[in-house]
């Protein structure tokens, strides 16, 4: 099996004090929790603004660090923007590209968030790159074909099992507390996984995470499905008590 990983993206929340407690507070219990952290790995994406400090928040424990969002260049004159470079030196092991509110909120195409994830291997980080339908998508039955677009289009040749990981999102999911069912997931997760192995050797490696309206109460069963991989948390990660219970999920 796999090794799960549970990401948290806090999306745009949380100022210095919040964002230190509530990493301090999984650095702590991961630390507490002696070898169980072994049975998966916990990451947290905190906005831009509060990278240094949750790293210094997390060091010396098995929490890792990610960004929600890079460049498709190293540096440059892009006001406002960073680049993946700028994320590996203030400790990010992975960086969020294609989040579906990146592509609905700034127009990012599968062309874009490739050039993204190709940046954010070169920095050595790893990607995780999301895709997943949208509402009238599922209801025209388009939803296969749809992620299967995104998964080829999105991912750069440089993409392997170790610096890339998938996250399936359907969009109509994320922050509406409403969830695909269990077979509906599995059905996704099979196809990507077969889309993973026919792309490259070591496709059964690709870890796939489920992503949309996870929480502490639905957490294990959508963790116990054939190649789901672990999870990408919204929400439910800014509470350290959901976080946890959902990363205790892990079957
Ligand atoms: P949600 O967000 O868990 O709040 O639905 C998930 C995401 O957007 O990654």
């Amino acid at each position: 099996m796999l090794r799960p990983l549970i990401a948290g993206n806090w999306k745009m929340n949380g100022r210095r004090a919040d964002g230190i407690a509530l990493a301090s507070e999984l650095a702590r219990r991961t630390r507490r929790a002696g070898g169980a952290e072994l049975t998966r790995d916990l990451l947290i994406c905190p906005p831009a603004t509060l990278l240094v400090a949750v790293a210094q928040a997390i060091a010396d424990s098995p929490v890792s660090l990610g960004a929600q969002d890079c460049h498709s260049a190293a540096s440059g004159a892009h006001t406002g923007d960073v680049g993946a470079p700028m994320l590996a030196d203030v400790g990010c092991r992975y960086v969020i590209v294609g989040h579906s509110e990146r592509r609905a909120n700034h127009g990012e195409s599968d062309q874009l968030v490739n050039a993204k994830a190709a940046a954010a291997h070169a920095a050595s980080l790893v990607a995780i790159v999301c895709i997943g339908e949208t509402e009238a998508e599922r209801n025209d039955g388009t939803t296969l074909a749809v992620v299967g677009r995104q998964f080829a289009a999105s991912l750069p040749a440089s993409a392997a099992p170790d610096n890339t990981v998938i996250a399936y999102e359907p969009v109509w999911a994320i922050g509406s507390g409403r969830v695909p069912t269990e077979m509906e997931i599995a059905a996704v997760h099979d196809h990507l996984r077969t889309l993973a192995r026919s792309r490259a050797p070591g496709g059964e490696r690709l870890r796939l995470l489920y992503g949309g309206s996870v929480k502490a109460s639905n957490a294990a069963g959508i963790l116990a499905i054939a190649n789901v991989n672990g999870a990408l948390v919204g929400g439910a990660s800014l509470n350290a008590d959901d976080f946890w219970a959902i990363a205790c999920s892990c079957p």
